[in-house]
């Protein structure tokens, strides 16, 4: 039976190899299973959760639609559009805030890295984030969400949100309660730098990341760049549980190559790893610089992308304002 799919990505500048492979591909894979309802959201209303400055919002809104479709979504096939435009996602995160706990969002790790040591300062925004998020899937009758290992524990509140609402108001599964699909390998790309953190929008140095919008030399100097360890690359998985940055660089080549971590470490064992560095660049270039030329080729169509995201939003409303109106009498307005 086919799938109904929802997954998100935040309009917030740098989509990245993490971005691709803990997500987006696995995104373009569900939007190429005929069977399957995709739904693509460019979450903006999450984006605003930290300053954002808005000429540089509206311009990151774009380049995260020609993203998608450069990576291969099709926007015939699946529906593309903008959180904010759609107001039930708004209108269902106020009413599913009542819902939830807060018990439930302390207990969020995200909210504790993002909001670092000065929790007074955060965005209340920023705190209840995981509820817009519950309210985005519900919307839909979500039954799998890709994405990367960091929102897991995102997806197991919005089930909790899911089955709260149904058993408070006495209606089993109005709310479907969704499945995440995240990757078994891979689902966390870390630094280029230090193989110890997440590889992300935010970190100051562009040489922890490869950006989608790379051209070829920076990525072969990216990798150059790239930390590793004195050793040669090891003979089997076990021995690269000790070497961090080792391990995430054969794993973004395995990833690429959808190979599993054990064959390509038959592939490169005892070699050193300026040759397997030669190697993994030659496949991030294949992989990546098409789609960041298509990006950039799509960059410069505006109408083309603000039109796919008009008719995204046109197909996401009809969905997401009929589920919001059931709610409103289930509780009561
Ligand atoms: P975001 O840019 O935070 O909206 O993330 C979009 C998607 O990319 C989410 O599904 C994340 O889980 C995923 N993602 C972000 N960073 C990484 C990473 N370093 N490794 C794997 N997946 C990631
Ligand atoms: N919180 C997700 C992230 O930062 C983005 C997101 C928002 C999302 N709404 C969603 C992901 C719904 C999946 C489903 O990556």
């Amino acid at each position: 039976m086919g799938k109904k799919i929802f997954s998100g990505v935040q309009p917030t500048g740098n989509l990245h190899l993490g971005n691709y492979l803990g997500a987006i591909k696995n995104f373009v894979d569900l939007n190429n299973d005929l069977d399957n309802e995709c739904v693509f959201c460019v979450v903006d209303l999450h984006a605003i959760t930290v300053n954002q400055d808005p000429k540089e919002l509206r311009n990151n809104i774009r380049e995260t639609v020609a993203t998608f479709i450069a990576s291969g979504i099709d926007p015939e096939k699946s529906i593309i559009f903008n959180q904010s435009k759609v107001s039930a996602h708004s209108e269902a995160a106020w009413i599913l805030s009542c819902v939830a706990r807060m018990g439930w969002l302390n207990r969020m790790t995200q909210f504790k890295e993002k909001a670092g040591n000065d929790k007074e300062k955060a965005s209340v925004g920023l705190y209840s984030y995981p509820v817009l998020m519950a309210a985005d899937i519900l919307l839909y009758e979500t039954t799998h969400v890709p994405v990367g290992d960091d929102q897991k524990q995102h997806l197991e509140l919005c089930r909790d949100i899911a089955q709260k609402f149904n058993n408070d108001f006495k209606f089993e599964d109005f709310f479907k309660v969704p499945e995440p699909l995240i990757q078994k390998e891979f689902s966390r790309i870390m630094s280029l730098k230090d193989g110890s953190k997440k590889m992300s929008k935010s970190e100051s140095s562009d040489l922890s990341r490869i950006n989608l919008t790379d051209d070829k030399d920076q990525i072969i100097n990216k990798i150059k760049k790239a930390k590793t360890d004195t050793l040669p690359l090891p003979e089997t998985v076990a021995e690269l549980e000790k070497r961090p940055e080792a391990k995430n660089l054969i794993g973004i080549y395995s990833s690429l190559a959808n190979k599993n971590l054990e064959k390509s470490i038959k592939e490169f064992s005892g070699k050193n790893f300026s040759e397997f560095k030669e190697k993994l660049s030659q496949a991030l270039v294949e992989k990546i610089i098409p789609i960041s030329t298509e990006i950039k080729k799509l960059l410069n169509e505006k109408e083309y992308l603000d039109t796919i995201l008009l008719k995204g939003c046109e197909k996401a409303d009809k969905i997401a304002s009929k589920k919001v109106n059931k709610i409103h009498e289930i509780v009561g307005f």
